[in-house]
């Protein structure tokens, strides 16, 4: 039996999780595996907060897990850039292998740690980054390694899973659904890295450097949130036979790559559509396998736990001294593609005059926008007051934007128009 030694950075949520679940589950994972685990140390801000771990073992200072010898692999589950980043580089210098569920660090400082690491010949453990508990980075990076991978698509946001999920079947507004996530825990008290978009970005940084082998910077991307999705939209939505879904899509377009964040309609038959609440899916295309697609709990304490504590072993059994069998890339940039092409659907709040259909299918028709199909609604208790809702062809965005920009002036408008892409294939 090989017996293993955890340095812990952090015991909140996640860490919290590992305590609870290496000690549930020592004896099965040691018997499947011939590793021991041990938590050693524990290292925190406020020692006197109640935890789930013997207070002998709580620290507030870094060195004791850092310097501890003994200690084989510490697990960072602080969060944020700083000072997870100084505590992760300390680790790695003082030739520790370290484990990590931190996005925000791999996405800004993923390549330096990698190369760090390759130089001390240690490893860096980082399934939980990423979907919390569905094993999808070693799918890719493991699993599929025979495989090009040409496209993925992602709900990777449990939080904006979960707030479009309650407005859709509980036909709530984007306010009254992020107090519900707030309410039960599932969004922070400033939410605006989850419904803003980023934390699926960092997300679709780490996914895409791994499925395209390029090293890629998140704040290129297109990224939405989905703040401006509106009741409305999900009604008219629903009504065409879609369902509003907050996606993280990457495609290989041969010489560039798609990389975008943001709301789309999918629809109701596509299988992104049955995600419901907190979970996460991640749906890929490798030239071998075909579609594939992967599904379950994308954050939460024992979910993220399972993909933290399947990095301790995999690092135990396959530790100092081998070449790590996965990382992040460090170089090999490949372009991002300039345009996007895709159908849409549009709405346009409208004055409620003769003919204003008629003025918007012009003015997109001028930008060779066509349209498949166009619908006028009054607002309830407003006669005066209008919705043209459009769904468009395939076409450009920077026509379609040209477009939008013209119909803006027209003095029919009574409000910015909506523009949310319309996702259909299966890939
Ligand atoms: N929560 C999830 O469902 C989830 C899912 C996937 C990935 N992750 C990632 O997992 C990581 C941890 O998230 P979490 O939700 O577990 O966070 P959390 O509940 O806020 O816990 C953070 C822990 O770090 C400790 N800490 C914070 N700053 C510190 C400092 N300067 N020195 C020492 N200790 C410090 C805190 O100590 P105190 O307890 O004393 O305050 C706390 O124990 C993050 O990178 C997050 O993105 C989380």
């Amino acid at each position: 039996m090989k017996r293993v030694r955890i340095g812990l950075l952090g015991c909140g949520t996640v860490g919290g999780g590992l305590v609870e679940l290496v000690r549930r589950n020592r004896g099965v994972v040691a018997d499947r595996t011939g590793v021991e685990l041990e938590v050693r140390r524990v290292l925190v801000r406020d020692p006197a907060k109640p935890r789930p771990v013997d207070r002998a073992l709580v620290t507030t200072d870094p060195a004791a897990v850092l310097e501890d010898p003994e200690i084989d692999i510490v697990v960072e589950l602080i969060g944020g850039i700083e000072p997870a980043r100084t505590f992760v580089t300390r680790a790695i210098e003082g030739r520790k292998n370290v484990v990590t569920a931190n996005k925000a660090l791999l996405a800004a400082s993923g390549g330096d740690l990698f190369r760090r690491a390759a130089e001390r010949r240690v490893r860096i453990g980082f399934e939980a980054s990423v979907c919390g508990g569905i094993p999808i980075l070693r799918a890719i990076a493991a699993g599929l390694v025979g495989n090009r991978i040409s496209a993925l698509v992602g709900i990777v946001n449990g939080t904006c899973n979960l707030i479009l999920t309650k407005m859709s079947e509980e036909k709530c507004s984007f306010a009254a659904a992020l107090a519900e996530a707030q309410r039960l825990g599932f969004a922070e008290a400033d939410p605006s890295l989850d419904v803003d978009g980023r934390d699926a970005a960092q997300k679709l940084q780490i996914l895409a450097e791994l499925a395209f082998g390029a090293k890629l910077d998140h704040a290129e991307f297109l990224v939405e949130g989905i703040r401006q999705v509106e009741a409305e939209d999900i009604r008219a939505a629903a009504e065409l036979g879609y369902v509003i879904k907050h996606l993280a899509i990457g495609r290989d377009l041969g010489g560039e790559l798609e990389l975008r964040v943001h709301p789309a309609l999918l629809p109701v038959v596509h299988p992104l559509a049955h995600v419901r609440h907190e979970f996460n899916s991640v749906l890929l295309r490798g030239d071998a396998v075909d579609e594939m697609i992967f599904t379950g709990k994308g954050a939460g304490s024992l979910p993220t736990a399972s993909a933290v504590l399947s990095d301790i072993i995999e690092i135990s059994r396959n530790g100092h001294g081998h070449e790590p069998s996965w990382h992040l890339p460090e170089a090999v940039d490949k372009p991002l593609a300039a345009d996007l092409e895709s159908k849409y659907y549009l709405r346009f709040p409208i004055r409620d005059v003769p003919g204003v259909i008629g003025l918007i299918a012009t003015a997109l028709g001028n930008h060779g926008v066509s349209i498949s199909h166009a619908s006028a609604t009054l607002v309830e208790g407003r006669p005066d007051c209008g919705n043209v809702k459009i769904l468009a062809h395939r076409c450009l965005e920077s026509a379609l934007r040209r477009a939008i920009g013209e119909i803006s002036r027209l003095p029919v408008l009574a409000g910015p128009a909506v523009l949310l892409r319309i996702f259909e294939e299966g890939l």
